[in-house]
C-alpha cells in the first residue's frame, strides 16, 4: 500500500548549492528556482539565514529572497539556525522556515558550535517566535543513521531529540541521513519507532543522501511505512561543508522516475526538470550525477 500522491520538497537551490565552490551568482540562483517552480515543485527550500562565514556560498540569501516572485500554492523555505537568522527571515517576509538540529553531540558542535542541548535551547525562541508570527516550521534532525565520527546512531537516540523538537511546536519533522549511510530495513524501524512516539505521519519527511546508492531503496521503505513527503535535489547537487562524507542527495530525476513509474503523483514535469538540471550543469561546468538526468539527455 503505496500513497496516491507524494510532496517532493525540492532542496536543490539550499543543500545543493551550499558546497558549491565557485562563486553562484544571485541571477542564476534565482532563475534556477523559477525553473524549478516551472517545473510544478510546491516546496522549496531556497538558501538559509545561516552565517555568511559558515556558508559563504549561501551569502546572498536576502538579495534571493528579495528576487523570487510569490507564487500560488509555491512555499519557499529558509534554513534558519537561531534567532539573528529568523529576524534575517523575518525581515524578508519569509513564511517558511526550518530549524536544523543533530542527533549526535558532535555533528551538533561542528556544524552549530552548539551541544545537542544547547542548540534545543537555541532554538527554542525561534520556534515559539516563528509560531506566533504564523511561521511553518520544519525541523531537521540530521545522521540519524549513522554519523562520521560516532558510528551508528540507535534508534533511540533520534526518537529522543526528534521528540523534543516537535514539542516545541515544530509543524514538520524531516530525517535526514546526511552521509547516506542508511538501509532500507534502519529506515523502516526509524519511521515505525517515531510514529510510535506519536510523531505524525503527515509530519515527517525524509531526507536521503545518495552515498552508498540507497536513496531510492530508503525512499520506497518510507512510503511503504505511510509517509508522504519526500526530499530530493534536481539533478543529485548536494553536501553538506561540515560532514565530509557526505555527497549529493537523492536526485529529483530518479525520483520522479520511481514514483511515476510506480503511478504515485508528484505534479512535477520530469522532462523540464531535466532541461533545468542540464541547464545548471553547464552553469557549474559539470555533468549532473542523475542517472535519470543522464540517460534522458541521451535518448
Ligand atoms: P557561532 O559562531 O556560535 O555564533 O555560530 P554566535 O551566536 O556566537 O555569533 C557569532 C557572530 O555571528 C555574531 O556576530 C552574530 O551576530 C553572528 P558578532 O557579534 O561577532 O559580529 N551571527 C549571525 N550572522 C548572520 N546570520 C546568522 C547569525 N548567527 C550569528 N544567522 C551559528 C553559530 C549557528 C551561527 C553557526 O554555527 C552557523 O551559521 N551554522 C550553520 C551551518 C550550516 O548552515 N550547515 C549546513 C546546513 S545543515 C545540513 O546541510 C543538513 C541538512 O541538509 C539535513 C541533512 O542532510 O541531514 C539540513
Ligand atoms: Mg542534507
Amino acid at each position: 500500500n503505496l500513497p496516491q500522491r507524494v510532496r517532493i520538497y525540492e532542496v536543490g537551490a539550499r543543500d545543493g548549492l551550499q558546497n558549491e565552490k565557485q562563486v553562484i551568482s544571485t541571477v542564476v540562483k534565482a532563475e534556477f528556482v523559477e525553473r524549478l517552480v516551472a517545473a510544478g515543485l510546491r516546496t522549496v527550500e531556497a538558501t538559509s539565514f545561516v552565517h555568511p562565514k559558515w556558508v559563504p556560498q549561501l551569502a546572498d540569501a536576502e538579495d534571493l529572497i528579495d528576487r523570487l516572485q510569490p507564487v500560488d500554492g509555491v512555499r519557499y523555505v529558509v534554513l534558519v539556525p537561531n534567532a539573528k537568522g529568523l529576524q534575517r527571515a523575518l525581515d524578508r517576509g519569509v513564511r517558511d522556515i526550518a530549524i536544523f538540529a543533530s542527533v549526535t553531540e558532535t555533528f551538533s558542535r561542528r556544524n552549530l558550535n552548539r551541544s545537542v542541548a544547547e542548540s534545543i535551547e537555541m532554538f527554542t525562541p525561534v520556534v515559539e517566535q516563528a509560531r506566533a508570527a504564523g511561521v511553518g516550521v520544519r525541523a531537521y534532525v540530521s545522521m540519524v543513521c549513522g554519523d562520521p565520527w560516532e558510528g551508528k546512531v540507535p534508534v533511540t537516540q533520534v526518537v529522543d531529540v526528534a521528540t523534543r523538537l516537535v514539542a516545541l511546536g515544530c509543524t514538520e519533522l524531516c530525517l535526514g541521513d546526511t552521509i547516506g549511510v542508511g538501509t532500507p530495513g534502519h529506515v523502516r524501524a526509524l519511521v515505525r519507532a517515531l510514529i510510535a512516539a506519536g510523531i505524525e505521519r503527515d509530519q515527517l519527511g525524509v531526507h536521503f543522501h545518495d552515498t552508498y546508492g540507497q536513496a531510492l531503496a530508503n525512499v520506497l521503505a518510507a512510503l511503504q511505512e505511510g509517509v508522504t513527503t519526500v526530499d530530493s535535489s534536481a539533478g543529485g547537487l548536494g553536501g553538506c561543508p561540515y560532514a565530509e562524507s557526505a555527497t549529493g542527495n537523492l536526485a529529483t530525476e530518479d525520483l520522479l522516475w520511481q514514483l511515476h513509474g510506480l503511478g504515485i503523483e508528484t505534479g512535477v514535469d520530469l522532462h523540464a526538470l531535466v532541461r533545468t538540471s542540464l541547464w545548471m550543469a553547464e552553469e557549474l561546468g559539470r555533468p549532473s550525477p542523475s542517472r535519470t538526468v543522464q540517460a534522458l539527455a541521451a535518448s
